[in-house]
């Protein structure tokens, strides 16, 4: 049986053949894209004439690490395509993403992407979504209005995300609001309720985005669906 690690090397790994000589891609964020990286770049050292958009400060950090060239998204009218995590992956491919804090990064990245591939291992497949944290990006000003908001229209909990004991301030300087749903019966309704509150920048509902999944088991299985 490989380790939890061990399958999401394999997942990334095997992702990463996806990128063809000329191709533009998105590169995800987390530690299954860590192993994407980590391939992608052992590709680029061979020869591999690819251009990548990084999804965080962190994966931009690696991607330079590995030598792999990054192009801002600003450079590119679309990109071929990006791969990355989730935290939960739905029956519909509706994902829950931002458990690494760069969502809204990372939704920017994709939905300018013909395709999106997520990786993952097998422990984030779920009927329904929702017993993952969703986390709600808000800007600072203002914050507590936010919360109670969301608090009281769902009647849940919510977190205000820390590091270190501080408040984690994402990469465009916001912070994150983890929201308790447990279940979340109509994810698309519910994505377009939260972005239409008054200081909400975005939140980790991706909705329609994903275009397939690459898997991966503990008995060293790889699955790779379309959606
Ligand atoms: C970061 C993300 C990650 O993709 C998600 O948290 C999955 O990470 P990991 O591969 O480490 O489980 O959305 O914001």
């Amino acid at each position: 049986m490989l380790s939890a690690n061990d399958i999401k090397r394999k997942v990334g790994e095997q992702a990463a053949e996806l990128l063809k000589p000329g191709m533009t891609a998105g590169i995800g964020t987390g530690s299954t894209a860590y192993w994407l990286l980590m391939s992608l770049g052992k590709r680029v050292q061979e020869g591999l004439d690819i251009r990548c958009v990084p999804t965080s400060r962190e994966t931009a950090r690696l991607a330079t690490e590995q030598r792999i060239p990054l192009i801002e998204l600003n450079d590119v009218a679309a990109l071929d395509i990006t791969i990355d995590g989730a935290d939960e992956i739905d029956p519909k491919g509706q994902l829950i993403k931002g458990g690494g804090g760069a969502l809204l990064q990372e939704k920017m990245v994709a939905a300018a992407s013909k395709q999106f591939v997520i990786i993952a291992d097998h422990t984030k497949l779920v009927q329904q979504l929702g017993a993952f944290p969703l986390p709600v990006e808000v800007i600072p000003f203002g914050w507590k209005q936010v919360q109670r908001h969301i608090e009281q229209a769902y009647q849940i909990k919510t977190s205000l995300r820390s590091k270190d004991n501080q408040i984690l301030v994402t990469d465009h300087g916001h912070y994150i609001l983890d929201c308790h749903f447990n279940q979340i019966a109509d994810a698309p309704a519910l994505h377009i309720a939260l972005n239409t509150i008054p200081g909400v920048v975005d939140n980790g509902l991706f909705i329609g985005m994903a275009t397939a999944t690459i898997i991966g088991y503990p008995d060293g299985t790889v699955r790779e669906s379309r959606v």
